[in-house]
């Protein structure tokens, strides 16, 4: 029989790659769209998928049209990847943050209770929970300290799925996913800030790009391999939390060191935290025409957030035994990818 899945966020980076995933193995899928002005679904449509997937509007804050996309989906698995996700707007918009982050976890379990408790929940859970971090390598067994309105509410949002799970015995788990890029990431993430800078710097549309603290560290993965574990923890036997990530940390500034090497650039950067810059010191690419020491990137302090979650880095030891999952990309892979999409795609509007 055709298994049956609903997507909460299916018009996001993972949503839409999740979405490909499970039609390739045959799925029915459903997907949850919120209401916009403007055009979300521009990925699906990137994947080529747009027309295989049957979506219902709905809004993570509106509990009955949680209820009744479980009831006319009939979903027997559950990916909850909506949220408010950019942990920079989540101090300008801390309520709704929690609205949509936090409590929206609350509506969708209620509405798995009332429709079919025998589904199996997928929580997005975020190495954003990690915060401060209070071990060298993060795993499923090291404490929480958040340091964003962001990571406050993914966190109740994953202690929600842990107690529903205790309380009711739902099949309910959390990923929590450490950071995953990919070229249908947002623009107001760094990675894809940077590749597709480096694209418009080529073209010509912008001279600088700016960024704030290029002194974190992040341990990135492809979305593509992410999305492959969330499935995969809703294949287990038991409901469980699994640290998705690929144990590699890299600086922020060492990304844009790779980004602009792979478009043929090779950049020093020069000063100390808002006085940063880097400079072109070396250009293979005759295409960019850019003399040695212009300025391509400059830090700029309205980027500095209030709290900073300065490294992350994972210890995916528990799925990669239990999960049998291994990430396929490195971040040099990943980055030739994002910034080769960005330099076909510059004309593309997000
Ligand atoms: P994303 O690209 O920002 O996608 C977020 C999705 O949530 C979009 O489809 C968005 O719809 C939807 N959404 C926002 N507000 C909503 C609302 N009120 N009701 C219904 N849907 C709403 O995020 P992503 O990178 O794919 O991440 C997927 C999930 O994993 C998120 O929960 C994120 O917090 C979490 N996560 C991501 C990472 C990562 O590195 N990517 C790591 C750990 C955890 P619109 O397109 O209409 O705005
Ligand atoms: N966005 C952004 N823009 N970040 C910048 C910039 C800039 O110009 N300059 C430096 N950074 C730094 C941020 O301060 C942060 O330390 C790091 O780059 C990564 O920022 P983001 O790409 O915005 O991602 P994030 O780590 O805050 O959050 C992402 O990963 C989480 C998992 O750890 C998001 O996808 C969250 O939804 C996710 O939960």
């Amino acid at each position: 029989m055709t298994k049956k899945a609903l997507i909460t966020g299916i018009t996001g980076q993972d949503g839409a790659y999740l979405a490909q995933f499970l039609l390739a193995k045959n799925y029915q899928v459903y997907g949850l769209v919120a209401r916009r002005t403007s055009d979300s679904l521009w990925r699906l449509r990137e994947l080529n998928i747009e027309s295989d997937v049957k979506l219902f509007n709905g809004d993570m804050m509106d509990p009955a049209s949680l209820v009744r996309a479980m009831e006319e989906s009939e979903a027997s698995e559950v990916y909850n990847l909506a949220a408010q996700s950019f942990v920079g707007t989540s101090w300008q918009q801390p309520s709704l943050t929690g609205q949509v982050t936090a409590l929206g976890v609350t509506h969708l379990l209620e509405a798995i209770r009332i429709i079919n408790p025998k589904t199996k929940f997928y929580q997005a859970s975020s190495s954003e929970i990690f915060g401060l971090i209070q071990a060298e390598r993060q795993n499923e067994k090291t404490p929480f300290y958040p340091r964003s309105p962001y990571g406050v509410a993914k966190l109740y949002g994953h202690w929600m799925t842990v107690n529903y799970r205790e309380s009711f015995g739902l099949h309910a788990s959390n990923g929590i996913l450490f950071n995953h890029e990919s070229p249908l990431r947002g623009i107001e993430f760094v990675s894809r800030k940077i590749t597709r800078g480096v694209a418009q710097i080529k073209k010509g549309q912008i001279n600088k790009l700016y960024l704030g603290n290029i002194d974190a560290k992040r341990d990135w993965g492809y979305a593509g391999d992410y999305v492959e574990a969330m499935w995969r923890i809703l294949q287990q036997d038991k409901a469980e939390d699994y640290v998705i990530a690929t144990g590699v940390t890299t600086y922020i500034r060492d990304f844009v060191r790779f980004s602009f090497a792979e478009a043929g650039m090779e950049l020093t950067f020069e000063g100390e935290n808002e006085n940063e810059i880097a400079k072109i010191a070396a250009c293979n690419n005759p295409e960019y025409q850019l003399p040695i020491g212009t300025v391509v990137v400059r830090v700029d302090p309205q980027y500095y957030r209030p709290t900073e979650v300065d490294l992350l880095i994972g210890d995916p030891t528990k799925s990669k035994t239990q999960l049998g999952w291994k990430p396929q990309y490195d971040l040099a892979g990943l980055v030739k990818e994002m910034v080769a999409s960005d330099l076909k795609n510059l004309k593309r509007l997000s």
